[in-house]
Order: C-alpha cells, then structure tokens, then sequence
C-alpha cells in the first residue's frame, strides 16, 4: 500500500505523508485515526501551518530550498483564514552542550534572516521556542503517551551519537552516550506541532520520520483523551535533501567540517562561484542525471531545476553540449543571483540598532502564546488538570 501522495497546495506541489504501513506501530496509529477522525478532520477552512528551524545561524542552501521558500511561498498564497507560524526553535539546540553568548547570536542570525528571505511579520507569527513555555508543557504531556518502542527506532539520535541504525537501547554505547533530551526531541517536536493545533508543516524529506512520529503521538492522545489535535500533514518540498558539495551523498548541514560543503545565505557572490567551483564531482565527460552513481554532478543539476523551476532532465537537455566548468558557472551565477537581495536584506536587519528583531520577536511570541493557551486550555479539560 503506498501511502504517499502528490498534493497539490496553494499552487504548489508536496509530496503528502501519509502513516506507513510497513510499520505496525504507525498502522495502529492509522487505525485509531479512523477511529477517531470523525472530529478531527481539518476543514478548509481551519489551516494552520506551522513549523521550525534550529538556530544554526545564517542558514545554508538546503534550508532554503528544502524550507525556507516553501514557507514564504505558503505564506503569499495563504488565504485570509490560514494561520502560519514559523518558530526558530532554540530549545531544541540544547541536545548538544551550548555556548550561551554563541547561542544568543545564532538565534538572532537565524531570526534576522527568517524575515530577509520573505517571512511577513504582519502576516506570520514568527517567534523563539522558548518564548512560548506551552511548547515545554505539553512536550511533558504528551510524553505520557508517546511510544519508547517507537522512540528507540527513530534514527536521529542513532545519527547525532555516530551509532549503527540497528542500536537499540541495550546497547552499552547508547546507555553511556544518549541523554534523555536528544532521545525524547521528537516528543518535543510534535509537542511544537500540536501546541499550535497545526495542520500543515512545511518540511524537507529528513523530518519525514519526526512528522509520522507526530501523527502517531496525537493519535495516541486524540484516543485516549478526545479528539483533540488534528492529524498534521507534511508537506515535503519538491528539493527533498541538498547534498553537500564536498561529500555528495551526505544532506548540506551546519554539522560538517568543510565549509565549502555549503552555500550561506549571507555568502558573497565571489564566496558563491568559489563553492560551486570546488564541488566535487566526478570526471565522466558527460553530463547526466544519476544520483547513486553519480552523486556530486546529480546535485548540481537538481538546485539549478529548483531554481529554474524545471525537470532535472530538462536541464540536462540543455547543458548537455556544455563542460562542466560551463554548468558550474552557470549555477553559481543563479544561486548568486537570486541570493543577493536577501543577503542585503539580512545586513540591514542584523546590522539595525532599533530592537527592530526584538519587537518582532515579541508581536510573534503574543501571537503563539494566545494560540498556544486555547490548545492548552482543551487538553488541560480533557485530562482533569
Ligand atoms: P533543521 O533545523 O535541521 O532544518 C530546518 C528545515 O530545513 C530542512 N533541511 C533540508 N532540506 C533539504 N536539504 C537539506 N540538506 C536540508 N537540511 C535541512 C529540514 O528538513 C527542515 O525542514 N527537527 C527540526 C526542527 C523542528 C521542527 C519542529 C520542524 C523542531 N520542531 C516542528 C517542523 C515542525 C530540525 O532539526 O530542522
């Protein structure tokens, strides 16, 4: 049974997640969804999107186009009704020992540049995590409910602690190494999801497995408690994973050593061409889409459609009497291009000197929190609290 649909929203096209049926846990959740979907049907015209993003600081290629420009593309179709809210979630950052001063500034880089790349605060709540303490509350609620067995088969903190996918918690390197924190972040990711009683989360395709995990945890409670939460779908962008430019069968991220593995969204135009210059691809002379064997070129290929909004064999078509060198100008070029407004925008709001972020900030958190309380109002009823 394939669970996975193309869906079309606001104009554009997502792949929509469904629950997996390879897996028995989320195949129960599917069955408690029809149990309980009676009254937890989103209508059209209660939308709320909602999502996040780590304070990583300037962030890089592949948030933009795995995130980013989805949620400013979702944000200028919205209609009237839709509620958005987009979260720089700083709590989340604490899986890994933080150095305070660092932390301050790479949330603000990553505030500063949620608004240069199109966020509205006069049309979306953008706000910090922390701000809203019935982000916390709830993760503690819904703790109660969510599954260790599923939590143990997650991959992240397997990934984050450099251990095989097969690890499980008997494991003497887990039981030395994963703290309660980095085990239990998708409880507190779902929690940001369904605080907001989101129905749509913009997403790239890593946080596929954290969005079932949701569905699944709401389920749960929507089971035992009422038809609370409604069931948040992912909407995954069409630019599933952006691979890094040094080592082509990883994704982009801030976690790598090599810093020309990446585009920044602040990165100059020169910093921009010396990247894509030093991308590692390989030496087969032509030109051809084919990311398990050729991985790096693959890449390349797949941001320039993204950015010319084409098929990746349509770029191909048209480079195909081209060098490499040629591509690889030409892409940087588009990339440089289509950047350089938003890094001019991302100067002048980090560089303002009026608390211009934190006013936003602040109208943002208002907004959450209000939103935040009427969920927590229910589900405090629903519990006896
Ligand atoms: P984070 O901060 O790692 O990434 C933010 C968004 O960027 C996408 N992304 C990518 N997309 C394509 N290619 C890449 N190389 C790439 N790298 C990152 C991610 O898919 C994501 O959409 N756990 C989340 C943050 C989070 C969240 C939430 C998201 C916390 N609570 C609630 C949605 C809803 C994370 O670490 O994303």
């Amino acid at each position: 049974m394939d669970l996975k649909t193309r869906v079309v929203y606001n104009g554009q096209s997502f792949t929509k997640l469904g629950v997996s049926a390879r897996n028995r846990v989320q195949f129960e959740g599917l069955i408690q969804h029809r149990r309980s979907s009676h009254s937890t049907k989103t209508s059209a015209a209660h939308k709320t999107i909602f999502s996040g993003i780590q304070p990583t600081g300037v962030p890089h290629l592949g948030n933009y186009l795995g995130a980013l420009r989805e949620w400013v593309q979702l944000q200028n179709g919205a209609t009237e009704g839709t509620k958005l809210l987009f979260s720089v979630v700083d709590l989340h950052a604490l899986t890994v020992p933080q150095d305070a001063p660092w932390l301050r500034n790479c949330k603000k880089e990553m505030f500063a540049t949620l608004l240069a790349v199109g966020l509205d605060p006069a049309r979306s709540a953008i706000f910090y995590q922390s701000d809203v303490s019935a982000h916390t509350e709830l993760f503690w609620i819904l703790s109660t409910v969510a599954s260790m067995g599923y939590l143990s088969r997650m991959t992240q903190w397997k990934s984050k602690l450099q251990l095989p996918e097969n690890t499980n918690l008997e494991d003497s390197a887990a039981r030395a190494k994963l703290r309660l924190g980095l085990f239990s972040y998708p409880v507190l990711q779902a929690a940001d999801i369904l605080v907001h009683r989101a129905t749509h989360v913009p997403v790239g395709e890593d946080q596929r497995q954290h969005l079932e995990f949701s569905r699944n945890t709401a389920n749960s409670f929507n089971h035992l408690y009422g038809s609370i939460f409604p069931l948040p779908e992912a909407l995954i962008s069409p630019a599933k994973r952006v691979m890094s430019f040094k080592e082509p069968t990883l994704k982009m991220s801030k976690s790598h050593p090599d810093e020309r593995s990446r585009i920044l969204l602040s990165d100059t135009p020169e910093d921009i061409h010396r990247k894509i210059k030093g991308a590692l691809t390989d030496s087969e002379p032509q030109l051809k889409y084919d990311p398990d064997n050729r991985p790096g070129v693959s890449n390349l290929i797949e941001i320039l459609a993204h950015f010319e909004g084409k098929s990746c064999e349509e770029v191909v078509s048209e480079f195909q009497h081209s060098s490499l060198g040629a591509l690889k100008g030409h892409v940087a070029s588009r990339i440089a291009n289509h950047l350089q407004p938003i890094r001019e925008r991302y100067i002048a709001l980090i560089e303002n000197k009026t608390g211009y972020l934190e006013d936003v900030a602040n109208q943002g958190s208002q907004v959450a929190r209000s939103n935040a309380e009427r969920t927590m109002k229910q589900v405090k009823e629903a519990l006896g609290l």
